[in-house]
């Protein structure tokens, strides 16, 4: 069956014949609409109403059963109403249609996941692909095709759009000639029963008229294979999430679960695939305009020309709230600019050309500028005067650009004023160069463009693998603990676990009787902290069964015996294993590192400062495991406390090296036990200076119920 499935998809997408299976004579009816939005569009393929009840629809032949049709069919669009489609999918299959287009509703949505199920199973079995149901369709500039109820095809663009949400997609054609963002498919993918977001991803990277794949996205089904085409993808992919909730998070029982959350995973998801996520529909516009446009920033100097010293500031400030620093322009650079501008113009960043820049300063300031191997990114603002004209401004930039031939360098433009600077930006974007009706829109443009890069770069890097590994050891104290039905393993056995993945954790043993912990102290040197071991005693220090400092052989006999006591006393019934005797690590930065398994993408890793930053800031960040080195690195990087590991106050810098190999080893082990561990948090893990290390002092695993 396997070498029958479309996998490329075009049979669905960029079909050569479409049959419309429901097609309707009556005008407003979806089975008509849809026939008339294909003629409209101007549809150069096979056109097949099918409904036994006519025998022409709009000037098309019309058949009684798919099976009547005479020549081969790519694409099914279905417009019967849920009951009759089980019937329609088997007909088509045996008709040999490549792929369904299911408009139809009541599906999965409805509680009917059977109906979908079936379809699909169908469907697989005869070689097609599904896609919906409950969708409005496809729409193809390139392919001249209206295959939906949308009303028209969207302006002609280079993005392509896929979007869960049916209503949204129509909205979006709409205001794409609103919003001047131009796009080539818009693809509606409702219950996604077969065609998911990694298929739509793998297809229109390879389509040869997009070059930005933008995502409207409620929920995935496929996270995993999601991540990897993202991955994958060589052009830029920009999502707007919507329906973040805390999902799981509830019910999560740890302290990583608690922190965790459906939004924060798939921003930590979108980031490590290099996906540039949108805040709203206008950002989702915003990015989608640049990325489909302009090539990624690939270094951090953003050369701002302006003939306004108010959008100039404003050009700043925006710059730097995205993380983009405005550096002075080289003196070479400042030369040149100053032969274009009065005396009293400023040439240094944002280079002020005055209010006297008219279409030659900006052609002969473009050019210069664009071609400059210091500039990494170009943004061009243009406030309306009385002695200039916006369409010359803009054709002067235009012409600069162009002439340069340069195709790996961004610029954007804001032009500020009315009717005359709203028609020279669309002309601009036209002409394939992105303005935005504000200079801070402009700037951010420019960012997702840098941060798009900087993204890509982080993603090329693959995942860390550790050496010198023993899982069967890991997997064996794993297994002992699910025989005697625990699904909480001890600190122990969780530092044990640990261990066997290369974690640098304090030695810890189990001592049964005062004269084992004796032993095992002087194996394991002073000073020491014991603890009590009990599957039925989780708050330790609350039960008095934590002693920390002790420093002899007296001081062991004494803290076991008063461990014991205490923990009778606070639960006469409880289970004690033993007493966990454990080398007492310095103390240094106190941080934490924990796992949840998220629906969605599996398991994530967490990292964040301890003690206050966990409890009160919450300041701690995610991934999807495993990650690789610069990525641990980043996350280092990016909590808002960061500088502490830096080094504040005089203090040394902490060893961050050593905790990037410890993020990343805790993130290969969570991944390669993903079928064992529910959640697991390090916590806390204390960071030495440079160059000396790090340690694990405590270990907590929950195992997954199976
Ligand atoms: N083969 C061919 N034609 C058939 C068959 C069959 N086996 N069975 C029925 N038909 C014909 C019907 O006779 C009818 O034609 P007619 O107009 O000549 O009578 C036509 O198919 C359609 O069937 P109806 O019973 O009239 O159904 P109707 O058109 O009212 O609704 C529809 C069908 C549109 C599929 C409906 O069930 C539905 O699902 N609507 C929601 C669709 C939707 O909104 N999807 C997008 C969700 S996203 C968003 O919200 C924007």
């Amino acid at each position: 069956m396997e070498e029958k499935v479309d996998s490329n998809l075009s049979g669905l997408l960029k079909p050569k014949s479409i049959a419309i299976i429901g097609a309707s004579a009556t005008p407003g009816k979806i089975g008509n609409t849809v026939i008339k939005n294909l003629i409209d569009s101007g549809y150069k393929g096979d056109v097949y109403p099918v409904n036994p009840k006519e025998t022409e629809i709009l000037g098309y032949e019309c058949y009684e059963s798919i099976l009547d049709v005479p020549g081969p069919v790519d694409a099914a669009v279905i417009t019967v109403p849920a009951k009759f489609s089980i019937d329609v999918t088997k007909e088509c299959g045996e008709k040999g249609v490549k792929g369904l287009i299911v408009i139809t509703s009541g599906y999965s949505e409805v509680g009917r996941a059977d109906l979908e199920e079936e379809m699909v199973r169908i469907s697989q079995e005869t070689g097609m692909r599904v896609l919906g149901p409950n969708i409005v369709g496809t729409l193809s500039n390139s392919d001249n095709m209206n295959a939906s109820f949308a009303p028209f095809l969207p302006l002609p663009g280079k993005a392509s759009l896929v979007s869960q949400s049916g209503a949204l997609l129509i909205a979006m054609d709409a205001a794409t000639y609103t919003r001047r963002v131009g796009f080539d498919k818009m693809i509606s993918i409702g219950n996604m029963s077969d065609v998911n977001f990694s298929d739509m991803i793998k297809f229109l990277n390879e389509d040869p008229d997009t070059t930005c794949i933008s995502l409207y996205i409620e929920g995935l089904k496929d996270g995993p294979s999601f991540l990897q085409e993202a991955k994958k993808a060589t052009k830029p992919i920009v999502v707007l999430k919507s329906g973040v909730s805390a999902h799981g998070a509830a019910a999560a029982a740890s302290h990583t679960g608690s922190l965790a959350g459906a939004a924060k995973i798939y921003s930590a998801a979108f980031q490590q695939a290099g996906v540039s996520q949108a805040s709203d529909l206008d950002d989702l516009f915003d990015r989608t305009l640049v990325l489909s446009l302009e090539p990624p920033m690939k270094g951090d100097n953003l050369l701002v020309l302006t003939n306004g010293g108010g959008v100039g500031v404003l050009a700043t400030d925006s710059a730097e709230a995205a993380g983009i620093p405005m550096r002075f322009a080289p003196e070479d650079v400042q030369t040149e600019l100053k032969k274009h501008m009065p005396e009293f113009g400023s040439a240094k960043n944002p280079v002020d050309m005055t209010g006297m820049a008219g279409k030659d300063w900006y052609y002969k300031t473009t050019k210069f500028s664009f071609a400059h191997p210091w500039v990494d990114g170009l943004v061009l603002l243009y406030c309306e005067t009385a002695m200039t004209d916006p369409q010359e401004i803009a054709e002067g930039i235009f012409n600069a650009i162009s002439e340069t031939g340069i195709k790996d360098k961004p610029v954007t433009v804001s032009f500020v004023g009315g009717e005359k600077c709203d028609k020279a930006m669309a002309w601009l974007v036209e002409n394939g160069i992105p303005a935005y009706g504000a200079p801070d829109l402009a700037v951010k443009a420019m960012s997702t463009l840098r941060q798009y890069d900087r993204m890509k770069s982080l993603n090329d890097t693959s995942a860390f693998v550790p050496s010198n590994i023993d899982v069967r050891k890991a997997r064996k104290i794993i297994d002992n603990a699910r025989s005697k039905g625990r699904l909480a393993l001890t600190e122990v056995e969780a530092k044990k676990v640990f261990d066997a993945y290369g974690l640098p954790i304090t030695p810890t043993e189990l001592a049964k009787t005062e004269d084992e912990a004796v032993t095992l102290a002087n194996q394991i040197g002073y000073p020491l902290v014991m603890k009590i071991v009990s599957p039925d005693i989780l708050h330790k220090s609350d039960a008095g069964g934590v002693k920390v400092n002790i420093k002899n052989e007296t001081m062991v006999r004494e803290a076991f015996k008063t461990i014991l006591d205490n923990a009778k006393s606070y639960k006469a019934d409880a289970l004690i294993e033993g007493i966990a005797v454990q080398e007492m690590a310095p103390w240094a930065t106190e941080v934490i590192v924990g796992s949840v398994k998220d629906a969605t993408f599996g398991p994530t890793i967490m990292f964040g400062l301890g003690g206050i930053f966990v409890e009160v800031l919450k300041d701690v960040t995610f991934r999807v495991a495993p990650i690789s080195l610069p990525e641990a690195k980043l996350m280092q990087d990016e909590i808002r406390s960061a500088a502490i590991l830096g080094g504040v106050r005089g203090e040394a810098p902490r060893d961050k090296a050593a905790l990037a190999e410890v993020l990343a080893r805790y993130a290969y082990m969570i991944h390669d036990l993903k079928d064992e561990i529910a959640e697991s948090d390090a916590n806390p893990v204390i960071v030495y200076e440079e160059g000396q290390g790090v340690k694990v002092v405590d270990a907590r695993i929950i195992l997954t119920k199976k």
